[in-house]
């Protein structure tokens, strides 16, 4: 077994604990950028050379060292590189097996059916039947040390999933179910609550599940598809890049983006603003061509007709003022 932990547990009490036996172990990885093709090609093809095959991969960390784990389980079986693979059902073999145990609660990747890298040419999921992990194992204790501007930042990620889900076309009776449950403990943890408690660590840890439970079968929206833009060109973390997003999303979900203004100010959180002020005509063309490249986003938040909706001068506008 080949332990992906996230780099923030090297040296801490969670790393003695894994129970190694024979040949496991414990690759701690670099989760400072979001994960990469190239990286997760290291990985696998350092696996391969050492060991020829492994029985299963675990990652335990935030969505980062979750979707690496999903990432070189898959890439231990099917030839070439994970970039060939971004995109939707382009996987052909299962991956080795793979295990999740999620350090911060908020992305669904522990649910998902998808594994978000950034290649040479995009950002974009591996999203396959054969992505979601075999097993996963929620314990929230393990959430207990997060920052709290990271826990707010990959929290409001599973706040978004929800009104994503839950306002887009693509909208069914099992999304609904599992987003409404996951907005009800949003809710709680971020607005009804005035002290961060045990209880808030396990509430949140069960809405990443129901949020991404309930994307599973719908999809995400507005918010996700501008910070996808954001995020391959600057470099935008995830959850950081929702909210930056979302600040602005008024006009697609305005009761959503009223309740997170107010979870924003009740948990005194500050989200950046500005950050596309010197970007060159060159660097907004890059954005825009990622963000409009997430057809099923789209689709799901504006309806079939989104492409006349969402123009270039009305994204590059929205763009503009983040
Ligand atoms: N596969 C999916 O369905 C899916 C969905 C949403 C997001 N994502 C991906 O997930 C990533 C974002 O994940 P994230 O928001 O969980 O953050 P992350 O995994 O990028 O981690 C953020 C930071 O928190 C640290 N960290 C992790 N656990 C910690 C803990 N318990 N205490 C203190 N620090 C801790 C990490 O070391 C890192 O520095 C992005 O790469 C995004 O693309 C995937
Ligand atoms: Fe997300």
């Amino acid at each position: 077994m080949i332990f992906l932990v996230d780099h923030f547990f090297e040296g801490k009490p969670l790393a003695s604990r894994v129970p190694l036996r024979n040949n496991d172990e414990i690759i701690f990885v670099d989760v400072t950028l979001e994960p990469k093709t190239t990286y997760v090609d290291k990985l696998a093809t350092q696996l391969k050379e050492k060991f020829g095959t492994v029985s299963g991969i675990i990652g335990i960390g935030g969505g980062s060292a979750m979707d690496l784990a999903k990432a070189v389980s898959l890439m231990m079986t099917n030839p070439g590189s994970s970039a060939d693979y971004q995109g939707w059902d382009l996987v052909k073999l299962p991956g080795v097996y793979k295990v999740g145990i999620p350090t911060l609660s908020g992305t669904g990747a522990e649910v998902s059916r998808t594994t978000v890298l950034t290649g040479p040419t995009r950002k974009l999921g591996m999203n396959s039947d054969f992505t979601p992990f075999d097993q996963i194992v929620l314990d929230p204790e393990l959430t207990k040390d997060a920052p709290v501007n990271q826990r707010f930042y990959t929290g409001m990620d599973c706040y978004i999933h929800c009104i994503e889900s839950l306002e887009g076309t693509y909208l069914n009776e099992f999304s609904k179910s599992y987003g409404e449950k996951a907005l009800e403990l949003c809710r709680k943890v971020f607005v009804d609550k005035n002290n961060w408690d045990d209880e808030c660590d396990d509430q949140l840890m069960m809405a990443s599940y129901a949020g991404g439970m309930s994307i599973a079968y719908s999809q995400v929206g507005v918010a996700h598809a501008v910070s996808y833009g954001l995020s391959y060109l600057l470099g935008t973390k995830h959850g950081i890049g929702n909210c930056i997003v979302m600040n602005h999303l008024e006009e697609y979900y305005p009761a959503g983006v009223k309740e997170f203004k107010y979870m924003v100010e009740k948990n005194n959180i500050e989200i950046p603003a500005g950050i596309c002020n010197s970007l060159s005509e060159e660097q907004f063309n890059a954005m825009m061509d990622v963000s409009l490249g997430m057809k099923p986003l789209w689709e799901n938040a504006l309806g079939k007709d989104w492409a006349t909706i969402m123009t270039r001068k009305k994204l590059r506008a929205l763009y503009e003022k983040l």
